[in-house]
């Protein structure tokens, strides 16, 4: 669905982290339905370099832009360089900022400010050399344990990637003073949805538990599954809260969910029912107790009313959407 009217042409739109999971969805949303704007996707890609947990240092997949046609960059956001070239040879009008460690488990507390908070800081002055708007994905981990509904003002983040990921909105606060650019924070809760898959382990559960049920495993979930509720909110309506944010006069930090808080158990019986199996779950204690959110639920009133944000998709309306993807990735990168 196309969600402005307008068409977007000669208007040239950077996408940081294009080559990972939110940022390839809103690559594909513009060439499909603003197939007149010039995008450039600027990825850091995979190198096989890990963290200390294990996981991978930056997701970006080539096989997520498999059909996009606009121009690629490799590279990484931290590397000066490579920003004052953009600055010099491009003039953008949009940049969108997905780029980030996307891992909320990762400890390399260096890193993670270096690369969210401090290449942000870059970024904005290149949105504000070419007098572009910026739209930047915050997300709800800055709340941590924070009551519910969570609500922008009452962050509580308790790692350090809800630690960067509130400096960005401290930082863009700042920029909002004292420049003239728009610029919008959004706050995403929990996303699943297609072209997550090389995310790995960081990837939704949604995605997670539609693989175990499709290989016969029993889901295994947390002790006491059905009391951890989260706000999942559907890809496509991540992509509708960006291109609204997309909207002059719009600068603000704003949370993107579906306002309603759901449990991991909701997610397997409703994958069971769409899958047609009955399989029986096994529950395996929580090693995440201290650093893991157990309620959130966005308030999304603030987004609702400054960017007419309006979730299309409930929890059943989303995984039923995406179980055709999700048994797809099964067959060709599972199996
Ligand atoms: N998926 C979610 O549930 C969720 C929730 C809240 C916030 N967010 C945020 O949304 C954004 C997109 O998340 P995603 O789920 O698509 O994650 P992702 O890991 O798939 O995408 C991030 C992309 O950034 C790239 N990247 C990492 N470091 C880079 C660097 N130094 N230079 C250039 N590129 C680099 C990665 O290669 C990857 O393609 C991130 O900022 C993330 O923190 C995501």
């Amino acid at each position: 669905m196309r969600y402005i009217k307008d068409d977007l042409k000669n208007k040239t739109i950077l996408i940081t982290g294009g080559a990972g999971f939110i940022g390839s969805n809103l690559a594909f949303y513009f060439q499909k339905h603003h197939p007149d704007a010039k995008v450039v996707v600027l990825d850091s890609f995979r190198s096989g370099e890990t963290l200390s947990n294990g996981n991978l240092k930056s997701f970006g997949h080539f096989k997520n832009l498999i059909g996009f046609s606009g121009e690629i960059i490799s590279g990484d956001i931290n590397d000066k360089d490579l920003l004052l070239d953009l600055e010099v040879n491009y003039d953008f009008d949009y940049i969108f900022h997905e780029a980030a460690i996307s891992d909320t488990t990762a400890q390399e507390q260096d890193l993670m400010i270096k690369t969210n908070v401090n290449a942000y800081k870059d970024l904005l002055d290149l949105a504000v050399a070419h007098n572009a708007n910026m739209i930047y994905a915050s997300s709800a981990a800055t709340y941590g344990n924070a009551e519910s509904p969570q609500r922008v003002g009452r962050e509580a983040p308790n790692n350090v990637y809800g630690f960067s990921k509130l400096s960005m909105d401290h930082l863009s606060r700042e920029y909002m003073q004292k420049c003239d650019i728009n610029i919008v924070g959004l706050r995403y809760f929990n996303v699943y949805g297609a072209r997550e898959y090389f995310k790995n382990t960081t990837a939704s559960m949604v995605l997670q538990f539609g693989h175990q049920i499709l290989a016969g495993k029993n889901p295994k979930l947390f002790e006491g599954s059905d009391k951890i509720l989260r706000d999942f909110i559907y890809i496509e309506d991540i992509i509708q809260a960006n291109i609204k944010a997309m909207m002059p006069n719009t600068s603000g930090i704003y949370n993107v969910g579906t306002g309603k808080a759901r449990s991991f158990q909701d997610i397997v019986d409703i994958l069971q029912k769409e899958l047609g199996t009955s399989l029986e779950c096994k529950y395996i204690p929580n090693p995440f107790i201290g650093s893991y959110q157990f309620h959130t639920e966005a308030d999304i009133a603030t987004t609702q009313e400054a960017l007419g944000y309006a979730p299309a998709y409930e929890m059943e309306e989303g995984i039923k959407a995406y179980v055709p993807e999700i048994k797809r990735i099964y067959e060709t990168e599972v199996k």
